[in-house]
């Protein structure tokens, strides 16, 4: 089996985001493992519309070019990490529109959070992992948090995600859930391709 290949996915696409910072620490930490390979991936990279195809590319395929390259980008990993800015206690439209862009590009890979708001972005969360689901992906239980008080001087540029110690080992716990579910889907995924 190859390399299994993560996508860190930015879920936020404005100027000022704490997104980006946050997707550079988790970059940091996870590339000293040598199990996985880890790839930041920017929405701002793919300026789809608001959905706008006849159905789901479940179904039929997309026109969108932008959206084509969505789902090819989406294709090529074989696990995901969010990392999941909270907005009006949910994910940002940004994500939602980029998770409907694709199907079954999502399916039968394993899922990571990382994420961090007034309640760690637990709520924003929550609803990505139901999301998650009916694409067909497997959450592993841990995720990363990043709450109140450490969050808010991180939201107002007095202190970086990179200054929370206690982030790295709540960080490689979650990683390890995510190789071995990585690493078991991958494997069925390629057996069911063998066997079909
Ligand atoms: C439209 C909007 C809605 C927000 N709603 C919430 C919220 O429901 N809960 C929360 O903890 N923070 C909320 N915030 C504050 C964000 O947690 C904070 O701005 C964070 O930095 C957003 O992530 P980003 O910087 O990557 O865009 C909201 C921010 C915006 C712009």
């Amino acid at each position: 089996m190859s390399k299994p290949k993560i996508a860190i996915i930015i879920s936020s696409t404005r100027a000022s985001r704490v997104g980006e910072q946050a997707a550079k620490y988790l970059e940091s930490v996870a590339s000293k493992r040598n199990d996985l390979s880890f790839e930041v991936v920017d929405l701002r990279d793919y300026p789809m519309p608001f959905f706008n195809e006849v159905a789901s590319n479940a179904y039929v395929p997309s026109s969108n070019e932008v959206a084509q390259k969505w789902q090819q980008k989406v294709a090529s990993f074989d696990g995901f990490i969010f990392v999941t800015a909270e907005y009006n206690n949910s994910i940002t439209a940004a994500l939602k529109n980029a998770l409907d862009y694709a199907y079954p590009e999502w399916n039968r890979k394993a899922a990571a959070y990382f994420s961090y708001g007034s309640a760690g972005g637990a709520r924003a969360v929550q609803h990505l992992r139901d999301i998650c689901v009916e694409l067909q992906m497997a959450p592993v239980r841990h995720s990363v948090l990043i709450q109140g008080n450490d969050f808010y001087p991180i939201m107002n540029g007095e202190k970086q995600v990179k200054d929370l110690p206690y982030l790295k080992g709540l960080t490689e716990t979650m990683l390890d859930q995510l190789a071995w579910w990585t690493y078991a889907l991958k494997d069925a995924r390629e057996a069911a391709q063998l066997a079909s």
